[in-house]
């Protein structure tokens, strides 16, 4: 079968690789579409030639587990796994979940790691109703989602991003029509969307994407007692963190660091419930066949697309 793996020059490309050979508890998907995450491409040198590419897909069930778990054959699903950007590909059955009726594969295949990351950093950092929340790198796919998910929390979020041009396109996006048609939905709270961070009050919890000064400067806004959950490093330069700024009288501050991807099919049947409802929207930048993946990858780099990049996977002819 067909896959995108690594190549010899650190680069995706196409090869022949062997059929998956599921264990008892995988069931084996056919893979329709599979989304692009920050680091498959950014970081793809630091696997080894030869790796299947790709963590999120969504497909249809051609053999369910043999040892009776996780969806039948024929089922719509989404899936985490390593190795999702093939034809076909074996996910454990702990880390996938049935899509309901109305939610599209190309959406179902864009929820899974930025969905799990948003939700669970959000659930480790554990805001209440009313907590303050800041959530860095907004307009990004766990951004953009953790800004939602705290907002349904009851949490009053603070979500930054780094251009004005950014902003208005959250802005549009969290007023999607889905929310519209459901006033009254337990829906996200209105977010405070600012650019950069200077300004911002006290917050009890971050939810930090971008790392280096966005960090530092995210830390510095933590009251006593607040969390930050250290989820990415997107933007790719150190934090330098003034003198004694890690240091405060009264209830202890604390920096998490955030890789929480254990049996996630709970979370991503919850997920996709969400956004069955119309509760919860995933921002689709660019669907692309993923015999276009240069043309993907410059498009990722550009640092003009926001939203997923969801690939459709198998011949195009
Ligand atoms: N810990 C985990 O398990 C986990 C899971 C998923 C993702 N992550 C990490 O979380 C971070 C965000 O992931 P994502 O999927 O939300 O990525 P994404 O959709 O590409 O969003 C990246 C975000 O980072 C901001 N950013 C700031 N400086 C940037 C730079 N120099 N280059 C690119 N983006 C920059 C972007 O904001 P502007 O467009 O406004 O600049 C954008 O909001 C990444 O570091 C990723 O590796 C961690």
């Amino acid at each position: 079968m067909r896959a995108l793996v690594v190549g010899p020059g650190a680069e995706g490309r196409f090869a022949e690789v062997p059929e998956p050979a599921p264990g008892p508890g995988q069931a084996l998907v056919e893979v329709r579409h599979a989304s692009v995450n920050f680091s498959d491409l950014r970081h793809i040198g630091r696997l080894p030639e030869g790796t299947v590419l790709g963590y999120d897909a969504a497909g249809v069930v051609l053999r369910a587990a043999e040892d009776g778990t996780g969806p039948r054959e024929g089922a719509r699903v989404a899936a985490f796994g390593a190795g999702a950007w093939a034809e076909r590909a074996a996910f454990d059955t702990g880390s996938m979940a049935v899509v309901p009726e109305g939610v599209d594969l190309v959406r179902a295949a864009a929820l899974p790691m930025a969905g799990l990351t948003a939700l669970r950093s959000l659930r480790a950092a554990g805001p209440g109703p009313g907590s303050r929340v800041l959530v860095t790198g907004a307009s990004g796919a766990v951004g953009r989602l953790a800004v939602q998910l705290a907002g349904r929390a009851g949490a009053h979020v603070i979500a930054s991003v780094s251009r004005p041009e950014r902003a208005a396109r959250l802005a549009a996006g969290l007023g999607a029509p889905e929310r519209a048609a459901r006033p009254a939905a337990g829906l996200a709270a209105p977010a405070d969307i600012v650019v950069g961070l200077d300004g911002v009050e006290p917050v009890d919890v971050a939810i930090e994407t971008v790392g280096g000064p966005a960090l530092v400067a995210a830390w510095a806004l933590l009251k006593p007692g607040g969390n930050l959950q250290s989820v990415g490093w997107a933007c790719g330069q150190p934090a330098v963190f003034p003198p004694n700024s890690t240091f405060s009288l009264g209830p202890a501050r604390s920096l998490n660091s955030f890789g929480d991807v254990t049996a996630p099919a709970d979370d991503l049947a919850h997920l996709l419930a969400l956004v069955a409802a119309g509760e919860l929207s995933v921002d689709i930048g660019l669907n692309s066949s993923w015999e276009d993946l240069e043309d993907v990858k410059a498009a990722q780099l550009g640092g003009s697309l926001t939203g997923k990049i969801v690939l459709t996977v198998g011949r195009t002819l």
